[in-house]
């Protein structure tokens, strides 16, 4: 089955050819338009740029990968995009397009959530994994575990009770005057620290349940940046920024892998993914491959590219979805639940 997968429920315009094989999904080509200098001034994205954006990039977007992979509109077998959750106007654009483009060219066509298809990124690495699955889903928007029973169906058993992780990151860059999007910058900066890292506490909850907090993280930084002149200017090339960057990648790595093993051991888990943006950080990564080592899981974290918002992973998933019924009657869902 030959597949084009779309993707722009937040900042990244996406599209890509995935061929679904018995041994798994191939990457056939895959395009993305990154809006970082459209909101770097602003540190942050700004919904309403983005949507327009999307609308000016999505068909050149979409060609080119068609073009990449060699196919035209006629050789596709299936239409697969993000549903939700997301930015509604950045759904929108994405989805309505979508539909008309199926709707002309006589394509079967399903809507995918968001974090289905992050599980589905860790596919094209790991087909064969073996279920039930431990799944962290970490980005700017989540930070979700869950226990995955397939590739299809997730169950939700913790997530964070404020940010999401990847907030952490861009929020510190944002302090820090480092750039945006701030992971990637802070990560590598980390990277060059000399000096050992000193963890942030992890907090405390009075209720006990199982959960993550990481807006209490942010204000931690914001003290500790401004209890050290300069900081907040020094740059990356400065040690202490480095080591600051470092205590963030240890500290949220640590705190995303914590709960693992009393769930590992609850669920009979064989398998653990990681997935979303911050699954690119080398510190939570490198962490990962020894916690799963000691648990006897077998770890799948998709590559990088496949990590962040991508059309491969939405193609990945509604290779694997039912059709709807009434497909030109289904709408985006900022709020879409799984
Ligand atoms: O999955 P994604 O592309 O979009 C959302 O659905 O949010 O994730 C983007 C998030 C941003 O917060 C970005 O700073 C973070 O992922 N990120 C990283 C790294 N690369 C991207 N965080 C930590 N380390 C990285 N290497
Ligand atoms: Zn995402």
């Amino acid at each position: 089955m030959l597949l084009l997968g779309l993707e722009s429920s937040c900042d990244d315009c996406s599209a890509a050819v995935v061929e679904e094989t018995p041994a798994g999904p191939l990457l056939r080509s895959m395009i993305r338009r990154s809006q970082d200098e459209l909101h770097g001034p602003y540190g942050g994205v700004v919904p309403e740029l983005a949507a327009r954006d999307h609308l000016l990039n999505l068909g050149g977007v979409t060609a080119e990968a068609l073009a990449q992979a060699g196919v035209q509109l006629k050789d596709l077998d299936r239409v697969a995009v993000t549903q939700g959750p997301g930015l509604v106007g950045s759904l929108l654009t994405t989805f309505s397009a979508s539909k008309a483009l199926a709707w002309r060219a006589g394509l079967p066509w399903v809507g995918v959530h968001h974090l289905l298809g992050h599980l589905n990124a860790a596919r094209f690495g790991a087909p064969d994994l073996e279920f039930p699955a431990l799944v962290i889903l970490v980005s700017g928007g989540h930070t979700h575990l869950y226990r995955a029973e397939s590739w299809t169906h997730l169950e939700l058993l913790q997530k964070t009770r404020d940010d999401a992780a990847g907030e952490a990151f861009d929020k510190t860059a944002r302090m820090l005057n480092l750039g945006y999007p701030g992971g990637p910058i802070v990560d590598r900066c980390a990277q060059r620290a000399e000096t050992a890292a000193k963890l942030f506490t992890p907090p405390k909850f009075r209720d006990g349940k199982p959960s993550w907090s990481f807006s209490g993280l942010k204000t931690a930084m914001k003290l500790r940046i401004a209890s050290d002149p300069g900081l907040d200017v020094a740059g990356p090339e400065d040690p202490r920024v480095q080591s600051l960057c470092r205590s963030l990648n240890e500290t949220v790595a640590s705190w995303l892998l914590k709960p693992l093993p009393d769930y590992a051991q609850a669920h009979r888990a064989r398998s653990l993914v990681i997935s979303g943006g911050v699954a690119c950080n080398s510190e939570l990564r490198s962490q990962a491959a020894k916690v799963a080592k000691r648990l006897g899981l077998r770890l799948a974290i998709p590559e990088p590219r496949l990590c962040t918002d991508n059309g491969a992973m939405i193609a990945s998933a509604g290779a694997l979805l039912p059709l709807p019924e009434s497909p030109w009657s289904t709408n985006a869902d900022s709020d879409l639940k799984l």
